[in-house]
């Protein structure tokens, strides 16, 4: 993990935070401002963290500038203890003049920032609304609090305490790793179906169910393979992604990557049928007449990943249904050789295709759980709960 330190008096609490920090196991990289480093030295977090400290005005960092994005990428948690109104007006911003801005602007790690200030600078209308933009971009905080601030007031501004500050950057670490051996794949998003050079037939998947399902996974600590059609989402921190256009790519990635797997999620949405010919040209309007197209079936990747399924595995699909959604439902429950089906009804308003929300029905052999409209990641994570469940067994 990686912790920010910037200029202020609470500075000195770094030490603290990186000596609880390396005691419970973490392998903790520091990035100090130049400000910082006039309230603590970079030698006293470097002695405690055992590894190099980066830092604007230290001699020795000038090779970790061109590794800052390394460094980002790395990251699983990206702390800033003490985080001043300054760096946080630059991350509200985008701003990127320091190493420590730069690498926290280029990290998809979770953020968490511990402020510390003056009480007039944290209510200031500006440090506010720059911490709703950083919140509404999933920054976490923990803190200020309320205390004896360094300029002689009492109020609202005072960095959190070490133990709050240690115990939420472990639970950003791990919120509960009950994945943690699991081996997930799940696949996302569309399929490209080629007509011609120029023309394509796909679907209205978005990928943001199989993204929140990879996204979680990986959270709960699992080993996370994605396969993902075309979309325009983010790959999820910690996630390996593997791309696929056409329905008969997903199947060739599913079959390599499956029987390596615990636990497989099929969220995406792979065509039925293709092109019997794709043209070698564009495809040109015929005077008024109608254009004919020949279609031949796909492969049914969950089934062909189900008749391959080796003993503790466990397989979920979903159904994107428009009409009999139970019984279509548990028709490829059994045709698929599930172990769970997610059941979605696309026609209801805030469920299925390219909506933040979904609403579901979980159905297993042995019952059938009605969610209520929830946040895909919520829907990701409730399905995980009811795979553990089901016994999904870990790795060798
Ligand atoms: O991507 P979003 O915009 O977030 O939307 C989410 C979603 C609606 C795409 C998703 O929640 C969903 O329902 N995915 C399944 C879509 C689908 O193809 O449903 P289906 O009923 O046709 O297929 C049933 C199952 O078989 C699915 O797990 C599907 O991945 C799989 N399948 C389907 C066809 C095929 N040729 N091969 C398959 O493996």
């Amino acid at each position: 993990m990686v912790l920010g330190v910037t200029g202020g008096i609470a500075a000195y609490k770094a030490a603290e935070i990186v000596s609880r920090l390396k005691k419970l196991g973490a392998d903790v990289r520091v990035i100090m401002t130049k400000n910082a480093c006039e309230f603590i030295t970079p030698l006293t977090l470097e002695t405690l963290s055992a590894n190099p400290v980066v830092c604007d005005t230290f001699e020795r960092a000038r090779t970790w500038e061109v590794e800052h994005i390394a460094l980002a990428a790395r990251a699983d948690l990206f702390l800033i203890a003490p985080a001043t109104a300054n760096l946080m007006a630059k991350m509200a911003t985008g701003l990127a003049d320091d190493m420590l801005s730069t690498t926290v602007l280029a990290t998809r790690a979770p953020v968490l920032l511990a402020p510390a200030m003056n009480t007039a600078m944290w209510e200031h209308p500006a440090t506010q609304e720059n911490r709703e933009r950083l919140a509404r971009r999933g920054v976490r905080f923990v803190g200020p609090a309320e205390g004896h601030l360094a300029c002689g007031t009492t109020g609202k501004g005072h960095i959190a305490s070490v133990e709050d500050i240690v115990a939420q950057a472990c639970a950003l670490l791990c919120p509960v790793c009950d994945l943690q051996g699991r081996r997930v794949l799940v696949t996302a998003g569309p399929t490209r179906e080629p007509l011609d050079p120029v023309r394509y037939l796909t679907n209205r998947s978005s990928g943001k169910m199989g993204y929140a399902l990879a996204e979680a996974a990986a959270a709960r600590g699992a080993e996370v393979t994605l396969l993902t059609g075309p979309v325009s989402l983010d790959v999820p921190h910690g996630v390996h992604a593997l791309r696929f256009e056409t329905t008969q790519d997903l199947l060739a990635l599913a079959l390599e990557h499956g029987p390596a797997q615990d636990i497989v999620i099929q969220a995406a949405a792979p065509a039925d049928y293709r092109a019997q010919e794709v043209a070698p040209y564009k495809i040109k309007k015929a005077d008024g007449e109608p254009l004919t197209l020949s279609l031949v079936e796909n492969p049914d990747v969950a089934k062909a990943l189900g008749e391959r399924k080796r003993p503790g595995q466990l397989f979920v699909g979903f159904a994107a249904e428009t009409n009999d959604v139970l019984a279509h439902a548990r028709q490829k429950l059994e045709r698929k050789r599930l172990d769970l089906i997610v059941a979605n009804d696309v026609t209801r308003p805030g469920a299925g295709f390219d909506v933040d929300t979904n609403i579901v029905t979980l159905i297993s052999r042995e019952d059938m759980r009605e969610l209520p409209i929830l946040s895909k990641r919520e829907v990701a994570d409730r399905i995980l709960d009811r795979v553990l469940e089901l016994g999904a067994p870990a790795s060798d």
